[in-house]
């Protein structure tokens, strides 16, 4: 019998993966009813504001929210919106719709992420007028595709793939149009610790090697020896999350 790889493909490691999407909606719906920042759109993936979170919480998520925004202003700044951006493991993210208001949309905003977070989050969008209106502004035919599965409009499109088999990925996001001659920002908030070094290194590649001008934005968790850090990785491991890709988060200098 072939050995199962320990990280990738277990149907129960992937599903604690995938609930940490709720984990990172959650804790942002509770810092933007606090006033942290700014976001129309949580409300609607996330309808209780829920439990009380920590001020280290909030501050944290504030933190991560403000600076991801920075790089990506000044990118889609750079490329005069010229330009496509690519969030990989979005989860319920809602910053197209925060660009949409701005005016501040690239050519093509794509997200990926596991087929039943995709699923969930086009039922979202379906249901509910405020998420749907912007999108349906930004399309200019009637040829918008809404399923189970994946969505696609003239400036947005969510797409389901693993982001650990690059072929399928590849071939998704080449069907839905995405043009490699773009500027093209590729962002991971959160989501390359969950799988190992070696999946990371080949995305990154892969990345490297199809887009010609590309910027990379990762955000991930550093110092994981300290206290903050320890408390993480036992809260995920009780819940059968482990963090593949952990060993380099040790430092800014691993992270590298
Ligand atoms: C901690 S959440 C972060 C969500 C979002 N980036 C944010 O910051 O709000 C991690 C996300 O990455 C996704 N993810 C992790 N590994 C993935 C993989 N191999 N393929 C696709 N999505 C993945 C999970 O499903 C989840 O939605």
């Amino acid at each position: 019998m072939a050995s199962k790889q320990p990280y990738t493909y277990s149907d129960t490691a992937d599903e604690a993966v995938r609930a940490t999407c709720d984990d990172a909606s959650i804790c942002k719906r509770f810092a933007t009813s606090k006033g942290y920042w700014t976001d129309l759109y949580a409300q609607y993936f996330v309808r209780q504001v829920g439990e009380r979170k920590a001020p280290e919480i909030n501050r944290g998520y504030y933190g991560r929210v403000k600076g991801v925004n920075l790089l990506l202003d000044a990118f889609l700044e750079k490329t005069q919106c010229d330009c496509q951006v690519v969030n990989l493991g979005a989860g319920l993210d809602t910053t197209f719709w925060r660009l949409k208001d701005e005016n501040i949309m690239p050519k093509k905003f794509f997200e990926v992420d596991f087929p039943t977070i995709v699923a969930r989050k086009i039922h979202h969008i379906k249901t509910k007028p405020p998420l749907s209106k912007p999108l349906i502004e930004t399309h200019s035919t009637d040829s918008l595709l809404l399923d189970g599965h994946s969505l696609d409009s003239d400036r947005y499109c969510i797409i389901s793939a693993d982001l650990r088999d690059l072929p399928t990925l590849e071939d998704k996001l080449k069907k839905f149009q995405i043009n490699p001659e773009l500027p093209t920002l590729f962002l991971s908030e959160c989501v390359l610790v969950y799988m190992t070094p070696e999946q990371s290194s080949k995305l990154v590649h892969w990345v490297a090697d199809t887009f010609p001008t590309a910027m990379f934005i990762n955000y991930e968790q550093v110092n994981m020896n300290d206290r903050f850090g320890h408390i993480m990785i036992e809260n995920l491991q009780r819940r059968q999350c482990n963090l593949a890709g952990v060993d380099l988060c040790q430092s800014l200098d691993s992270q590298v």
